[in-house]
């Protein structure tokens, strides 16, 4: 199949594509998504099959208003009223009871579904004009980091999927927040640009943090969300995360790239001077925001240059730092190095 590049001026195209049961590749604010018909299970097949996806991971379903919530939950709790008003359209998703009309392959056979409603212009104008929710998990293939340009998506789909529109760079850069009201009390299953100190000016202190956001599950646990338990973000490149003093980092990286070939770092900026090897930058130390829009690109590059060992600097772990920390722990299969 010939995979198509439209402009963002050509979003009717793509709706028209998805009207038909096709696959597109969509940007929205966090990542660029694979969207289908969410009221299709036969087109949502398709995603499964393009991104070789677990049977059993389910995927967020995107709207554009808060009208269409109504018909794909089986209840809507009010608290879902206040945190709309605090954080949609935006980066946030929302774990429900599902309606009947949400097809099995939308939730893996779960009976909750993900609703989000993304800001990205371009996102919410191929939504109203489809006239349907979209279906849509991150447009990367399955295991490999979330795609944050056009570019990304065509790499990874490019002849597996019917079009992909270019809406430039995603701002974000890290997947949404997730959170689930279809426990006893609100549990964040996965940090994103929403923190918890933003959930919880809503929720009150009521918000529960899953274990597996900053740490491993154990053999043989049950994952919250099943989207947990896989390694995830990970470019083919060894990803470890050093810990400890900028001098420490230094003499560990510059002996290891003085011992093996392709040793790269990924590095805060106004670093890369001291290394003896090929530097990536994460942004300025402590700006979480620039952290959260550069991992997934840096990782991507890594595989592009055939990077074998790649040492990233241990940003802070505060507030969007929360995200970045959660998906490098994944590339980086939980390694840490203290120096
Ligand atoms: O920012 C985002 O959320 C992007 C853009 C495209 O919207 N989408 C995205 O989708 O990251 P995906 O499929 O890569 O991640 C969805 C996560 C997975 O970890 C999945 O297991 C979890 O949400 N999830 C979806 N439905 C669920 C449910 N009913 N119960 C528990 N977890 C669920
Ligand atoms: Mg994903």
């Amino acid at each position: 199949m010939e995979t198509k590049l439209f402009s963002k001026e050509e979003y009717g195209k793509a709706a028209a594509i998805l009207k038909k049961g096709g696959i597109v590749g969509i940007p929205t604010e966090t990542v660029y998504g694979l969207a289908a018909n969410a009221l299709d299970g036969e087109a949502v097949a398709k995603i499964f099959e393009a991104k070789g996806r677990p049977q059993d991971n389910p995927l967020i379903v995107h709207i554009a208003e808060l009208s269409e919530l109504d018909d794909l939950v089986a209840f809507v709790p009010p608290v879902v009223y206040d945190l709309a008003d605090a954080f949609w359209p935006g980066p946030l998703t929302i774990i429900l009871d599902k309606s009947p009309i949400i097809p099995d392959e939308v939730t893996t056979g779960l009976d909750t579904v993900a609703i989000r409603m993304p800001s990205h212009p371009v996102a919410r104008q191929i939504i109203k004009a489809a006239g349907v929710p979209l279906a849509a998990p991150s447009a990367n293939t399955s295991g490999k980091p979330s795609p944050t340009t056009a570019e990304h998506v065509m790499h990874d789909m490019a002849g597996k999927i019917d079009a992909v529109v270019d809406g430039g760079p995603c701002e974000v850069g890290v997947e949404s927040t997730v959170i689930t009201l279809a426990t006893r009390k609100p549990k964040l299953l996965r940090p994103g640009r929403v923190t918890p100190d933003e959930l919880e000016e809503v929720l009150g202190d009521e918000l529960i943090i899953d274990d597996a956001v900053l740490g491993k599950l154990k053999e043989g646990e049950r994952a919250a969300s099943p989207g947990m338990k896989y390694k995830h973000y990970s470019p083919s490149s060894d990803v470890k995360i050093v810990r400890g003093s900028f001098v420490g980092f230094v003499d560990f990286v510059n002996q290891r790239a003085a011992e093996a070939d392709g040793v790269a770092a990924l590095v805060f900026d106004g670093e890369e001077s001291k290394l003896d090897c090929k530097t990536l930058l994460f942004g300025a130390e402590g700006d979480d925001l620039a952290h959260a829009s550069k991992l997934f690109d840096a990782l991507r590059t890594c595989d592009d240059e055939g990077i074998k060992e790649l040492y990233v600097r241990c940003p802070s772990d505060e507030g969007v730092g929360l995200a970045v920390m959660n998906r490098l722990l994944r590339a980086a299969e939980y390694n840490i190095i203290e120096v």
